[in-house]
């Protein structure tokens, strides 16, 4: 098999148990595909024809109102798998998916894909599993959109952006974004008026350190009691 993509399908969580072998079996089925930043995999509604793991870079998944506001329904990382959801159920694509930096994907054919899933019913399982965390995900953001004030959604946001992708430091939790403020917005329900302003706020309070898209949460007792 390539050797390169050993590493990367040992990290995605739906091939992480696999031995050599089926590793390789995989490998073979994947084709590698570079992505400039900006450029759509696909759109809502195409035909599903293969799935996608992400190697490198970032894609968001995203849905377009009819006026042509975006809501970004998942932020995705290397080692996510995306693009399966048609190939299971046959119906267009439930979103379109977007290259958010250069990114590298694998790309798996949807008869292949199917086989590998029949043949492997301890992969049939892993996939249930990535699946049921997507749906509690989509079902924490559901409750925070019918429940929290817009304060308490911005909270939520920046505490679920730390928990996947902060690091400790000196003053706090740190984490980068290459999500506009605008994206940020969207993904809270609100204007980017407010999120900003919610932002500055929680800055002035000392909760949060904003440079840019570098983002410290400085005080996460704080911000976590404004979320309940
Ligand atoms: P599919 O419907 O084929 O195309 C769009 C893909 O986006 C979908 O498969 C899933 O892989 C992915 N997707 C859909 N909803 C979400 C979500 N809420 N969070 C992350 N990924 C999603």
């Amino acid at each position: 098999m390539p050797h390169s993509l050993e590493p990367v399908l040992r990290r995605t969580m739906l091939f992480s148990n696999l031995d050599d072998v089926e590793l390789a079996a995989i490998a073979n089925l994947c084709r590698q595909r570079s992505v400039p930043k900006g450029s759509i995999l696909f759109y809502e509604d195409d035909p599903g024809t293969s799935c996608y793991i992400l190697t490198d870079g970032s894609v968001k998944i995203v849905v377009n109102s009819q006026d042509g506001r975006e809501h970004i329904l998942g932020l995705l990382r290397p080692g996510d798998l995306f693009g399966e959801m048609s190939l299971l159920d046959g119906e267009p694509r439930s979103a379109a998916a977007v290259a958010v930096e250069e990114s590298k994907v694998l790309t798996i054919q949807r008869d292949e894909f199917m086989s590998q899933l029949k043949a492997d019913p301890t992969l049939t399982l892993k996939l249930l599993v990535v699946l049921t965390r997507r749906l509690r995900q989509t079902d924490r953001h559901v409750e925070s959109l019918a429940f929290l004030s817009a304060p308490g959604r911005v909270a939520r946001l920046l505490l679920d952006l730390g928990g996947e992708l902060g690091k400790p430091s000196a003053t706090g939790l740190t984490f980068e974004t290459t999500m506009t403020r605008q994206e940020m917005a969207n993904l809270t329900g609100t204007s980017r008026e407010t999120f900003t302003r919610v932002l500055m706020e929680y800055q002035d309070r000392g909760l949060v350190d904003i440079d840019r898209n570098q983002f410290t949460l400085r005080n996460e007792t704080k911000l976590r009691e404004l979320t309940v």
